[in-house]
């Protein structure tokens, strides 16, 4: 109650307005803190309410059925520091209608209906540190909807429908830090993708459809500490493509893939467990797709007859070649002897003829 009367006071001493507080609070919100912070989660609320201080620094309005978010219906929030829009209807954000909140770092767009980011999404952004975007119907990042966010650290894009992103779609992100892209529709990673992230620590990629990277991919991600690829569709792994992993450590998870147990993986695997600075935590997890007398068994287990087969074949292979070189040199040394003894019966019969006379 006493919390109410301070900010009574503060409001009518600092002369902001001269309405009282309770105008500035729209029926159905809960507003506190001298109306620093405005909670209207759960108000059935259609569209933004416009009865929000401009004092207020945290902005609820997660679970509404808001559908829009008009260009100038946040212009006086300049204060707000975090807005929270999740679990909305929201479809459309108009170009710039976030350009006023400089001192925003955190924005919760996750569980509505955005289909695209146009361009000037991010306009004004510059310093927000966290965007949440996941589970909406995303299905492809334009080049130039992150452009503004220079500050961003976190930026969690799970659960969408993207398939393609595009060589610049992260560009301007040199202070990112976590990159979540789990539950999309991604097929292949192309180089030059990440190239920006200097700063990425986590890149979480669970749950796509990946099977093929550029070799180089990854090499940009110098300060990368946890590479999340479980449950893709990699049937195999190449070595170069993590080698080229610069990093002081870093831990990758490689779990449900469909792998295909063959000699080579077995190799390429026994080559990533021997580089230091890269942990495959979950290699003993590792289960066989192909060959189908191998599925579901774990390639920890089978992994040292994996190249038994070429082994045999090795073996087969080089006895052949040593009995053929043998048979050749025993041939070789008959023959010799043989032209020997004939040699020699005819030096006997020419003696014998000798003889005769
Ligand atoms: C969600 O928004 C769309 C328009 O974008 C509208 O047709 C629909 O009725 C809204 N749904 C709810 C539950 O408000
Ligand atoms: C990203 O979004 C998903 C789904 O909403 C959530 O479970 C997860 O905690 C989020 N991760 C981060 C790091 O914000
Ligand atoms: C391996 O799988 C088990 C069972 O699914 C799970 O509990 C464990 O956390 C996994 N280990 C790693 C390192 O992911």
């Amino acid at each position: 109650m006493w919390l109410l009367w301070v900010a009574l006071l503060h409001m009518l001493s600092s002369g902001i307005c001269a309405r009282s507080p309770r105008g500035w609070c729209e029926p159905g919100c809960d507003c506190r803190g001298e109306l620093r912070f405005t909670v209207c989660s759960g108000a059935l609320f259609t569209e933004l309410p416009s009865r929000v201080s401009p004092t207020t620094e945290l902005l609820d309005l997660s679970h509404n059925r808001i559908s829009t978010i008009p260009k100038d219906a946040l212009s006086r929030n300049r204060k707000l520091r975090v807005l929270l829009l999740q679990h909305n209807n929201i479809s459309l954000v108009e170009d710039g209608c976030f350009s006023q909140l400089e001192f925003l770092q955190k924005l919760d767009l996750s569980w509505n209906h955005l289909r695209s980011l146009s361009e000037g999404f991010s306009l004004g952004l510059a310093f927000l540190r966290e965007l949440q975007l996941s589970h909406n119907l995303l299905s492809s990042l334009d080049s130039r909807s992150f452009m503004h966010l220079d500050g961003l650290q976190r930026l969690n894009l799970t659960g969408n429908f993207i398939h393609v992103l595009h060589r610049r779609s992260f560009a301007s992100m040199s202070s990112l830090r976590q990159l979540h892209l789990a539950g999309n529709l991604l097929t292949e990673l192309k180089s030059g993708t990440f190239s920006m992230l200097r700063s990425l620590e986590v890149l979480n990629l669970e749950r796509n459809h990946i099977s093929e990277t550029d070799v180089g991919v990854f090499k940009p991600l110098t300060s990368m500490t946890l590479l999340n690829l479980a449950h893709n569709h990699f049937t195999a792994a190449y070595f170069k493509t993590f080698l080229s992993i610069h990093t002081y450590s870093t831990h990758i998870l490689l779990e449900g893939n469909p792998w295909n147990c063959d000699c080579d993986l077995q190799r390429v695997f026994r080559k990533l467990r021997s580089i230091q600075r890269l942990f495959l935590d979950d290699y003993y997890n590792l289960t066989c797709h192909e060959p189908p007398e191998l599925r579901d068994y774990r390639l920890s287990q089978v992994d040292t007859e994996l190249c038994i087969a070429e082994t045999v074949t090795v073996l087969i292979l080089s006895i052949t070649v040593v009995i053929t070189v043998l048979a050749t040199m025993l041939m070789g040394e008959r023959k010799r002897k043989r032209k020997k003894r004939s040699k020699h019966w005819t030096q006997q019969g020419q003696m014998s003829d000798e003889s005769d006379y």
